[in-house]
């Protein structure tokens, strides 16, 4: 199964422990579904976590994005895929609290975990450069 891993390193701190956290807390939700007894409080509590970490994260990628006067047509679809996951998530999130017997968790987090190695990949790689460049002017 994939994770994080340094082919999807981008040399840009702060978003690379915000990913490798986004990846850190879907194991961990895994690990909890993978018991013999897993306890649903536990996986609700990183679900809810998974849900304000992407939030946070997507925002701060965002806003770097703008800050550096990333290419405003790709801004757009790139919000949008963001606004997928956290749809995703939340939807996780609301049918484990009705009846954790309603959903796969550990499904849906496989699939959630593919997302995001494909988003990162591909979706984020493209703002690297960008980004990396305005973030450079601000250190010498
Ligand atoms: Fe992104």
């Amino acid at each position: 199964m994939g994770s994080w891993n340094t082919s999807i390193k981008f040399g840009i701190d702060l978003i690379d422990r915000d990913h490798r956290r986004l990846f850190d807390l879907i194991d961990a939700i895994q690990d909890e579904a993978s018991k013999d007894t897993p306890d649903p409080e536990v996986i609700q509590g990183i679900l809810r976590e998974l849900r304000e970490y992407a939030n946070y994260h997507f925002k701060r990628e965002e806003s770097l994005m703008l800050a550096s006067d990333y290419d405003a047509e790709a801004f757009n679809p790139h919000r949008i895929e963001h606004e997928y996951f956290e749809t995703m998530v939340r939807s996780v999130d609301v049918l484990y609290r009705i009846d954790e017997h309603l959903i796969n968790v550990d499904k849906l987090m496989d699939i959630l975990r593919e997302w995001l190695i494909t988003h990162i990949g591909i979706v984020d790689r493209a703002y690297v450069k960008t980004v990396h460049d305005f973030c450079r002017k601000f250190k010498s």
